[in-house]
């Protein structure tokens, strides 16, 4: 018994912590009365027709393992609804995974040898930087500018001095919300076709985008046989717990990320992947509905925020926004404790997603109108109790 202690884990996964998000999440439940902001999870309800589908899925008895790669059918439609962004993938170039977060450690697992550079946003979506730690990889950041748009003389230096594996690129972000402009597509482009860096762009948004048009680095075939795509349905049919995800890629990546995948889960569950393809098939007019509810409950939470006198940027996408809290001359987890306290309002500190992070809060806005006035209404007057 006494020779059983830290020594015999990992020393890789002792170097990382439980995410920033699920810390603050597990404090909140001390608080019942507390009103939470601090998931992504949307509140709507999965769509019907997902849900018939899953049921009859079962009671027509498909139940077993799925192909490693997933169901044709439903990779079939991944490729169309891409080709509908301009992103061209094969149903041969998809994987379903068991969520979006399957598909990042896959490619994470599949790319990673000790100590390879990976280049990663700061702030950005934690398990990123947690995925490398524990697959004995280094994380390098690059910086945003104030907008949280990129900042490309750090990246271009980054890029030529440190000569890293592989970059994340994460749009719609999670946590800024920030998209990526035409013009920064372009920029990206320009300067990634003359590097030899692998681009893991995760678009597990792609489908809450606030803008007309939707620009990103994977629309780019030139580079194309170096860029891998993440996706996925948690956020885009609100089915979190059903775990669909997908990995796009080129075949010298495909063959090598399927292994992984295999090894580890063999496939993704079939019924949530037939509930998947009816999505893709008949629930768009669900989505554009969550959309137009999630434009609604980001402009409040802007003007709201803005009113209050925060410094903050209209997020673009997912439902995330993302102000500065230097003003109020605390640190972000002390400025969340203390407002989940004294206001019992919970909301993320910024430093949950970086270093950079700090001096920010991450407000999540799915969640119902009832609830985003109510915590605003609680939050102005706690700001105004500071003053
Ligand atoms: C940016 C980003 N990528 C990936 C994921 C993982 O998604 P999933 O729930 O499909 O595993 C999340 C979940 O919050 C996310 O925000």
């Amino acid at each position: 018994m006494g020779s059983v202690n830290l020594n015999s884990i990992s020393r890789n996964v002792q170097s990382v912590e439980i995410s920033g998000i699920r810390k603050f999440y597990n404090k909140v439940v001390q608080y019942p009365d507390a009103i939470s902001l601090t998931l992504g999870q949307p509140d709507f309800n999965v769509p019907d027709k997902i849900k018939a589908a899953m049921v009859k899925a079962i009671e027509d008895n498909k139940t077993s393992y799925t192909s490693n790669a997933g169901i044709i059918e439903l990779r079939e439609e991944i490729s169309k609804y891409l080709e509908s962004f301009g992103i061209n993938y094969t149903k041969d170039e998809i994987c379903i995974t068991i969520g979006g977060s399957e598909a990042l450690m896959d490619v994470f697992t599949a790319l990673i040898n000790h100590g390879d550079k990976i280049l990663i946003p700061d702030p950005a979506y934690p398990a990123y930087e947690s995925c490398v730690k524990i697959l004995g990889g280094t994380v390098l950041n690059y910086d945003l500018k104030d907008d949280f748009s990129i900042d490309f003389d750090n990246l271009k230096k980054i890029l030529e001095h440190e000569k890293p594996k592989a970059m994340v690129l994460s749009y719609p972000s999670n946590p800024t919300g920030a998209i990526l402009s035409k013009e920064d597509t372009i920029k990206l482009f320009e300067l990634l076709k003359n590097n030899e860096v692998l681009i893991i762009s995760d678009e597990i948004y792609a489908s809450l985008c606030f803008e007309k048009n939707y620009y990103s680095i994977s629309q780019y075939s030139e580079i194309k046989d170096r860029t891998i795509l993440i996706g996925g349905f948690s956020k885009m049919f609100s089915m979190t717990g059903l775990r669909i995800g997908y990995v796009c890629a080129d075949k010298l990546f495909m063959d090598e990320i399927m292994k992984v995948h295999q090894y580890n889960v063999s496939c993704a569950p079939s019924i949530s992947q037939w509930g998947a393809y009816e999505g893709l098939k008949n629930c768009m007019k669900d989505i554009d509905y969550m959309c137009s509810k999630f434009m609604e409950r980001r402009d409040y939470m802007y003007n709201r925020l803005k009113s209050m006198g925060f410094s903050v940027n209209l997020p673009k996408g997912a439902f995330y926004i993302f102000p500065s809290i230097k003003k109020f001359g605390m640190k972000s987890d002390e400025f969340c404790e203390k407002l989940l306290k004294e206001a019992k309002v919970a909301i993320v500190p910024g430093s949950a997603f970086g270093t950079k992070g700090k001096g920010y809060v991450r407000i999540s806005y799915a969640y119902s109108m009832d609830k985003l006035k109510l915590s605003m209404e609680k939050i102005e007057y706690w700001i105004n109790t500071l003053k």
